[in-house]
């Protein structure tokens, strides 16, 4: 079954433009999955890590080595992600300061799951420094008043 010259030349123009349509949509994708959703999941992230951060320094005052630790995971989680987000974008500090949260939140975990709660308030407040670091270089104001990333 082989076509004439014409035949197979058409059906190669028809891939090959195909094969375009397919690269752009493609890069389309990629473009709305790392700057547009992305900035709506890092909101959604921001908004965990403030309440989760919030209830873990509750679980660690109530002495409670079970929430505690999930709660520390669930941030150490959070900022893994976080940090996967600047990875993206190839923006080294962000990836830093992100990565001393997880790492200090991972601490927090295992410390609080031993029953170990000074010291785990400790890496708690550790953990935390990250927090404004990133803040005072990545997260500006909107002008309606929301915070955006910059
Ligand atoms: C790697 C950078 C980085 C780190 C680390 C970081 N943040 Fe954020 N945070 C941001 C950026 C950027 C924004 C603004 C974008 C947004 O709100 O979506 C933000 C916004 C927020 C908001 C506002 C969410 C909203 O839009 O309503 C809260 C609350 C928050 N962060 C809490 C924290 C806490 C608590 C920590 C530490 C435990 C922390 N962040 C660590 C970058 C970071």
């Amino acid at each position: 079954m082989i076509g004439t010259a014409e035949e197979a030349h058409t059906t190669r123009k028809e891939q090959f433009m195909k094969r375009i349509l397919l690269f752009t949509a493609g890069l389309t994708v990629l473009a709305v999955g790392v700057f547009g959703q992305g900035e709506a999941d890092y909101q959604n992230w921001m908004k965990t890590v403030g309440a989760t951060s919030g209830s873990l320094r509750k679980n660690l005052e109530a002495k409670n080595a079970e929430a505690a630790s999930a709660d520390a995971k669930k941030l150490q989680d959070a900022f893994q992600q976080v940090h996967d987000f600047w990875h993206k974008k190839n923006v080294d500090d962000a990836m830093k300061f992100a990565m001393n949260a997880s790492d200090g939140f991972r601490q927090v975990a295992e410390q609080a799951s031993a029953g170990k709660f000074d010291d785990a308030a400790a890496s708690l407040k550790k953990a935390s420094a990250s927090c404004g670091a990133c803040h005072a270089v990545h997260r500006g104001k909107a002008s309606d008043g929301s915070w955006k990333i910059k």
